[in-house]
């Protein structure tokens, strides 16, 4: 869809557990070794919550940090919208917890479930209710505590994820020709057991038997993932940059998800994108699903790099399976 949403990012924050998972500690709990690690999935290390943290104070302190960004307090928020699969409780959203932990009341709070592309959605949601006047400050999060979904005895998957998460303040347009110009907003549910979290839902709910076929977990089909990944990667980006006429040279950065630095660097070279340009930190933080986007975002803006004017496009996809991409004019 090409009709500009006029929004701004006011401000960008993130949080990150301490606690880092190295490959080599990897090595030491099951059969896997870095330099697999490395080569199939660029990935080095990530971060783990500890006892005392969660995916709700990983949200709430990104949160805050984006509200610090943008000048703001929690009592300007008119929404909050939290991205999130790996959400505190089954229910109630996660993002009702958030609302509790900034200390403000009445405004609605709502969870969005779109895995990896999850905060690109909700980052799209709420340009739409910015851009009609319905909201005038939106905080948009993407948190995970993958680590508490991650089977470690499943190699295929527990060398990918780590936690943490991103937030970004959307609010009303400064200049003109400031906002969101391009977005795509896409599933295919015949891909919806792909990635699955298969134990705890309606379909099973908990009991011993899914507890000892280890349903709590995710599972992945990794193979498969990663062709239909490779695809919609290259498709997002190339459809985005094409509806407004842009070539590499004119955008400023590009935020992928970070689900493998493979599937970023295929579609950087397919498209003929700079490196420099085509953010990556799988390296550090692995793949933390839809925090991943947004603490991309946040390390991007703290470089300075982005001036107003200047083109970024977010692009994601994940389980669902779900894609999304949103380019945004600064
Ligand atoms: O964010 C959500 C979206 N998710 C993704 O985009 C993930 C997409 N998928 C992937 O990134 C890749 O499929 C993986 C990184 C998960 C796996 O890489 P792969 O190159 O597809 O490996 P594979 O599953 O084809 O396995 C190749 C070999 C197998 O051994 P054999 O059968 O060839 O003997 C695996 O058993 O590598 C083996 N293997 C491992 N070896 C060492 C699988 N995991 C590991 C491991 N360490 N951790």
């Amino acid at each position: 869809m090409s009709k500009v949403l006029s929004i701004s990012i006011l401000g960008t924050g993130r949080a990150l557990p301490d606690h880092v998972l190295t490959n080599a500690d990897l090595e030491n709990r099951l059969d896997t070794n870095d330099e697999w690690i490395r080569t199939r999935t660029g990935i080095q290390e990530r971060r783990i919550v500890a006892a005392h943290e969660s995916t709700l104070t990983l949200a709430t302190d990104a949160a805050k940090d984006a509200l610090d960004d943008a000048g703001l307090s929690a009592s300007d928020l008119d929404l909050i919208i939290c991205a999130t699969i790996s959400s505190e409780y089954p229910f109630p959203a996660t993002a009702c917890l958030v609302q509790e932990a900034l200390g403000v009341t009445e405004i609605p709070a709502f969870d969005l479930s779109a895995a990896c592309s999850g905060f690109v959605y909700g980052v799209i949601q709420a340009a739409h209710f910015v851009h009609h006047g319905t909201y005038r400050h939106v905080l948009v999060i993407g948190a995970e505590a993958m680590s508490r979904f991650t089977d470690y005895e499943d190699r295929g998957t527990c060398i990918l994820f780590g936690d943490g998460a991103g937030a970004a303040i959307i609010g009303p347009a400064q200049r003109d020709g400031q906002g969101i110009h391009h977005t795509i907003m896409g599933a295919d549910g015949s891909g919806a057991r792909m990635i699955i979290c298969p134990g705890g839902g309606a379909k099973e709910p908990a009991s011993r038997r899914t507890v000892d076929e280890r349903m709590h977990f995710l599972k992945m089909r990794g193979r498969e993932v990663y062709r239909f990944a490779v695809t919609r990667m290259q498709q997002v980006i190339r459809d985005a940059m094409a509806a407004q006429g842009l070539g590499p040279e004119d955008v400023a950065m590009i935020v992928p998800h970070q689900s493998n630095l493979r599937i970023i660097e295929s579609a950087t070279e397919k498209l003929g994108l700079p490196p420099e340009k085509v953010w990556v930190n799988i390296d550090r933080f692995g793949n933390m699903s839809g925090a991943s986007i947004p603490v991309a975002l946040d390390e991007v803006m703290e470089t300075g790099r982005i001036k107003p004017g200047d083109w970024i496009l977010l692009a994601g996809f994940g389980a669902g399976l779900t894609w999304a991409s949103a380019l945004i004019r600064m």
